[in-house]
């Protein structure tokens, strides 16, 4: 049987509450002979700057560098609004992608069945809905350089944030969108800021020369960002794959997420480049952030995050069936009305975090066994 090493980093405020559910998921895995799965913990974000005064460790960055792949719940907090900038807690997490290379970010936004009416938007706007984001997730203005703040002297600051893109970078997002989009409804939305932005106005260049030398076959368009974020609240189910930069990826994703009934139900992953021999560092994480407003009360959604676990089986591991599975379990507690807190809609009452978890546990017993 496989043996897979899994770093997990719980990380703050909800993020606890939801790993605990996510490992009783792998150790069923295990139980179940699905492979094995040795999972290592770690800390990352205000857990670790509160041990170590890091975002991450050294020791745990080491640890990340050598799984097979990272399990991440989330990060941050008011309680760290004070720690400075550099250390915050967000740091740890940019660090782990940018340092891992995972410039590939999937962030399906997939509307149950059972959640059709638990959208803000109505039924038949969101039923049926598979969208597949492509957020590029090592570049833009989140790491560009120069980013620094200086003051001016004269009692005033100036902030800088840079927007960088090289062909290189747009064009291997690129071919994860087009390669994404041959296996599902054949058709990519890219999306930039054009005719503002040099960047953009690069990336829609880049995007189309890769399209016509090697993408023909895969239907291309272009929407502006301001216009996409538009058009997904008045007819998402226009899209299938939408390729984006590393800013409006992580904008329009939130913005998705709502259209499947809540932040709580988006998974994602986040991919580096194959080497040689094929393998890729890879990490897993709920789109959400560590929630602080309810950290603690245990009504946190797990679903994203146990949905997490499922695109590292997908993509990580090789286990497709296991991971229909695990979303086939989701679909079947929320067909029988199980809601968390965070999910809308008119369910006569809610259950907790691990509620849900067993749940979910239960549902994949039943088809595991
Ligand atoms: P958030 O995603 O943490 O929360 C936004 C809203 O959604 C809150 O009302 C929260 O209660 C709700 N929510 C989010 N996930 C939920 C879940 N699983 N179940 C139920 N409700 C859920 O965003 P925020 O409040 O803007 O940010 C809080 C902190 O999280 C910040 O420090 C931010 O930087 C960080 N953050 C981290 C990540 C990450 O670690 N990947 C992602 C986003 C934000
Ligand atoms: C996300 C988060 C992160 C981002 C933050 C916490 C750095 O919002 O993963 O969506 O902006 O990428
Ligand atoms: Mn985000």
């Amino acid at each position: 049987m496989s043996i897979y090493k899994l770093l997990l980093l719980p990380g703050d405020g909800i993020g606890p509450e939801i790993s605990a559910e996510a490992e009783k998921v792998l150790a069923l895995l295990n139980e179940a002979g699905v492979a094995r799965f040795e999972v290592e913990r770690g800390l990352v974000g205000g857990a670790a700057y509160d041990a170590h005064k890091q975002a991450i460790s050294e020791a745990d960055m080491t640890r990340a560098l050598e799984a097979d792949a990272v399990l991440l719940a989330a990060v941050g907090g008011p309680k760290w609004d004070g720690v400075p900038y550099d250390l915050r807690p967000e740091s740890g997490l940019l660090r782990l992608r940018k340092d891992l290379g995972l410039f590939a970010n999937l962030r399906p936004a997939i509307c149950y069945a059972a959640l059709a009416d638990a959208s803000s938007l109505k039924r038949d706007i969101v039923d049926g809905l598979d969208i597949m984001i492509v957020r590029e997730l090592t570049g833009g203005v989140y790491f560009g350089e120069p980013k620094e703040i200086t003051d001016l002297g004269n009692g005033q600051k100036r902030a800088v944030d840079t927007q960088v893109y090289e062909t290189y970078e747009i064009e291997r997002i690129g071919r994860v969108a087009f390669e994404m989009a041959r296996k599902r409804g054949n058709k990519v939305t890219s999306s930039e800021k054009s005719n503002v932005m040099k960047s953009g106005y690069l990336w829609r260049e880049v995007i189309t020369a890769l399209h016509k030398r090697e993408y023909a076959d895969v239907k291309l368009e272009h929407m502006l960002a301001d216009a996409l974020a538009m058009q997904l609240v008045r007819w998402p189910k226009q899209f299938d794959v939408v390729v984006t930069d590393n800013l409006f990826g992580d904008m329009l994703s939130d913005e998705a997420a709502m259209l499947t009934g809540s932040l709580g139900m988006l998974p994602s992953a986040s991919l580096g480049a194959a080497d040689e021999k094929g393998k890729r560092h890879a990490m897993y994480e709920p789109c959400h952030g560590s929630a602080p407003d309810i950290a603690g009360k245990g009504i946190a959604n797990p679903i994203a995050m146990i949905g997490s676990l499922g695109m590292a089986l997908r993509y990580s591991f090789d286990l497709p069936k296991a991971a229909d599975a695990i979303d086939a379990a989701i679909a079947n507690v929320l067909a029988k009305g199980l809601r968390t807190a965070d999910i809308k809609g008119d369910a006569p009452s809610t259950v907790s975090t691990k509620e849900m978890g067993d749940a979910i546990v239960a549902e994949l017993k039943k088809t595991l066994s």
